[in-house]
């Protein structure tokens, strides 16, 4: 259902949930404002509706505690910088504060109610529990929009049970999401590659299965690929190993041979003999790391092979760099595929977190891919093939 679907929101209360975990420094100055920019479409069309905008958003796991190292100020001083309007943050999600903060405003205002994990119902197991406090924060509302694609796969009060209260909707951004995503996972124009990195296998494995049917190329980078080269019979030296896994891997090489997917691993890798910036650096044969030694980035032939793979492609996604793209030494094969996605004419899909991090930080222009997701987990969890709650209770 659409924002119009809603009715006229003049004067009306509408509570949104955003996705507005933002990192932040030591200092609590936000590193990153994708997701609050993200969030812009849909709260400057309810504003200019004329609704009252009361926002609900989490900011990192506090644990059902309030604790205001997680405090959403940084996010309330940025959202009044960037939507112009008066933004007040109420001291609680629920209770008087919230219910005073909402009462005390005006048509065209945003009220950002506090982080919504200091609630321990919020994320809380029991049904029961999450119902009565999502009832709590759908009081201070006439009609609810889910906007906070990075969190839909949670099936928390803010984002799952207060849309079986309210009349709820789906935001432009989770809308934006879903299509941009679908289209890629569910009817991609073929052929479909998938570049998966990041630290472990295991935060992967639904993901590489469901793919092992669906993509045509996945190529493997980032510290899970020594798990692969293991699996493979290779040394990888001090490199990350998810030992426990390379059973699991060693399935997945012979599902791809099967299925006729081509799955592709680094031939030669930059290691270093220790994860630090300044570490020196050397480029070796991926079959060649020396014990002592571990790999910190795919090599030149690699992002070289792969960047080969990316530009014949007619449908790509990326999740999870290449390297530790963070330190200069080890960011040239993140660099590398973000660079061939952004010159290829495919369909180019960015899933989330790391990666899309990378790419902003590694200076390349965003409107030259087709999607950056804002979703780290949701958009893992598309990719694997799960239904998500926080959209399925939209749809019925
Ligand atoms: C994210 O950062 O991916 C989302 O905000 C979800 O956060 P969570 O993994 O703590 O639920």
């Amino acid at each position: 259902k659409t924002i119009e679907s809603l009715g006229d929101l003049k004067g009306k209360r509408v509570l949104v949930r955003s996705d507005f975990n933002v990192p932040l420094d030591a200092d609590k100055n936000i590193t990153d404002d994708g997701r609050i920019q993200a969030a812009l479409p849909t709260l400057t069309t309810l504003l200019d509706a004329g609704a009252k905008v009361i926002v609900t958003a989490h900011l990192g796991r506090p644990k059902g505690q309030v604790n205001p190292d997680y405090s959403l100020a940084p996010v309330a001083a940025r959202l009044a910088e960037v939507t112009g309007v008066k933004v007040t943050l109420a001291k609680d999600t629920v209770g008087e504060s919230a219910r005073a903060a909402v009462a005390a405003m005006s048509e065209g205002e945003i009220v950002l109610l506090e982080n919504v994990r200091f609630n321990a119902a919020e994320t809380s197991k029991d049904d029961a529990e999450r119902a009565a406090f999502a009832a709590e924060l759908a009081a201070l509302a006439d009609v609810f929009v889910s906007d906070g694609f990075g969190v839909v796969h949670r099936k928390q009060a803010s984002v799952y049970d207060v849309a079986t209260i309210l009349p709820a909707a789906a935001g432009l951004l989770v809308r934006k999401e879903i299509e941009s995503l679908s289209r890629a996972v569910t009817n991609p124009e073929r052929p479909y590659t998938v570049v998966l990195g990041g630290s472990k296998v295991s935060d992967k494995l639904g993901v590489i299965a469901n793919l092992l049917s669906k993509a045509d190329r996945l190529l493997i980078g980032g510290g899970m690929a020594y798990t692969f080269l293991a699996a493979h019979g290779h040394e990888v030296g001090t490199s990350l190993l998810e030992k426990d896994q390379i059973d699991t891997v060693k399935g997945y090489l012979a599902t791809a041979k099967a299925n006729g997917v081509e799955l592709l691993l680094p031939v030669d890798t930059v290691v270093a003999p220790a994860f630090a910036a300044d570490a020196p650096a050397t480029v070796v044969a991926a079959d060649a790391i020396p014990a002592d030694q571990m790999g910190l980035d795919i090599g030149p032939k690699t992002a070289a092979l792969y960047a080969e793979a990316i530009s014949t492609s007619k449908t790509v996604v990326w999740n999870g760099p290449m390297g530790v793209f963070e330190f200069e030494a080890f960011a040239a094969g993140t660099k590398a595929v973000a660079k061939a996605m952004s010159e290829s004419d495919a369909f180019t899909v960015i899933g989330g977190g790391d990666s899309a991090a990378a790419v902003r930080t590694l200076g390349f222009d965003e409107s030259t891919f087709s999607h950056i997701s804002t979703g780290g987990g949701a958009s893992l969890e598309l990719l694997e093939g799960k239904v998500l709650p926080g959209v399925s209770v939209l749809e019925g």
